[in-house]
């Protein structure tokens, strides 16, 4: 069997926060950030909005999408909901840590009832283990077909607005693909050629202080009576995320490469996680990789974390920059720390 990727979706908030509206309020400039990251804006949610609000509005795109282009044409978007058997919300920024699960507020908006609902919480490469996952899911069940996975952050609301060395990085907003389990062709063997190929998933627990939010969870709860400090909003080592970054990248795709017998031209793009274009460049100049093959689309929406691969394979999905039949990578890395990338035929 193989699990193909039968639709895309996104949600971005409209209120976009620019380099300069930023530089207005904090000790910043247009130049600096762009120059050092090669973000422009981000886009940024109400204060009434949850991930679970963006993550749903995905969802129910990726739903439309494989209807209006004719994957389950006979549905409406609410019979299909009720097909999907896996719901997957990656997410750093959940409605409430944990209890209950967002994935579960997500399968209530959307009427995903016969899902089993479930979060990943492994922060940037949230979306690149959900992918796996639902497909590991869909493959041990013979019953179950249907996968939705979501990426969906609001990380403006655990970000420290006085710290421009964080700050200025960060924007929210969801992703989703509805995944299907797709019987084999005739005369094929496995799922050769189509859908989710091969994942490389892994982590360095060691490096996990570089970037964290240090208030909230049971090793440091809140007390009652306490006043709200700053603790409840990330911190992070800026340097030695970049290091690792640009190593954890750099591996992924070249082992990707080696042991799939991958060539740069037997790819259509190599789609990372959207943190810094200077990661990116870096890990393509170690590779030899033209900066062309990777798409960026940070300058509009920063970093969303776990949303960020999701939205931008729907940017490329909608635009028809992707086409059926074409090879494409995510290549990501995160809080943890941890790093993977997918291989997929679209
Ligand atoms: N505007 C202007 N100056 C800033 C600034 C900002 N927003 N943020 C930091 N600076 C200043 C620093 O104070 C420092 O000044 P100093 O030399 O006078 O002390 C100087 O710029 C250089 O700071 P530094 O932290 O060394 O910059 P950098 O080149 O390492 O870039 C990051 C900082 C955060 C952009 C970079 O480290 C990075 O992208 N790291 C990875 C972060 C990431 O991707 N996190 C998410 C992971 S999913």
């Amino acid at each position: 069997m193989a699990v193909e990727i039968i639709g895309t979706g996104r949600a971005v908030p409209d209120r976009k926060v620019t380099n300069q509206e930023l530089a207005g309020r904090i000790d910043t400039s247009d130049e600096w950030i762009r120059s050092h990251t090669g973000i422009g804006a981000r886009h940024i949610a109400d204060e009434n909005t949850a991930s679970s609000d963006l993550g749903a509005a995905a969802g129910l795109q990726a739903l439309s999408w494989a209807i209006e282009k004719g994957a389950v044409a006979e549905l409406t978007p609410a019979e299909l909901a009720l097909t999907v058997d896996v719901l997957i919300v990656g997410s750093t920024t959940q409605d409430y840590y944990g209890c209950p699960a967002t994935a579960c507020i997500v399968q209530n908006k959307l009427g995903v009832k016969n899902a089993a609902a479930m979060d990943i919480t492994v922060a940037c490469s949230s979306f690149i283990c959900g992918l796996e996952i639902a497909a590991a899911l869909l493959n041990t069940e013979p019953r179950r077909r249907r996968a939705l996975v979501i990426g969906a952050e609001v990380l403006s609301k655990i970000t420290n607005w006085e710290d421009r060395s964080t700050c200025i990085l960060f924007g929210d907003g969801a992703g989703a693909v509805l995944l299907e389990k797709t019987p084999d062709n005739p005369g094929t063997a496995g799922n050769v050629g189509r859908g989710l190929l091969r994942t490389i998933l892994g982590a360095d627990g060691s490096g996990w202080e570089n970037l964290f939010v240090p208030r909230g969870g049971t090793r440091a709860p809140w007390k009652k009576g306490e006043t709200v400090d700053d603790g409840a909003t990330v911190v992070m080592n800026g340097q030695a995320v970049y290091n690792f970054a640009v190593g954890a990248i750099t591996d992924t795709i070249a082992k990707m490469m080696e042991e799939e017998h991958l060539e740069i031209d037997d790819l259509k793009c190599i789609v990372p996680h959207q943190a810094n274009a200077r990661i990116v460049q870096a890990a393509g100049k170690r590779l030899k990789i033209p900066e062309e093959k990777f798409y960026l689309n940070l300058e509009e929406y920063a970093n969303t974390s776990s949303a960020s691969i999701p939205i931008a394979l729907d940017e490329l999905n909608r635009s028809g920059a992707l086409q059926k039949g074409d090879l494409v990578m995510t290549v990501g890395f995160g809080a943890g720390l941890t790093y993977g990338g997918n291989l997929i035929r679209w």
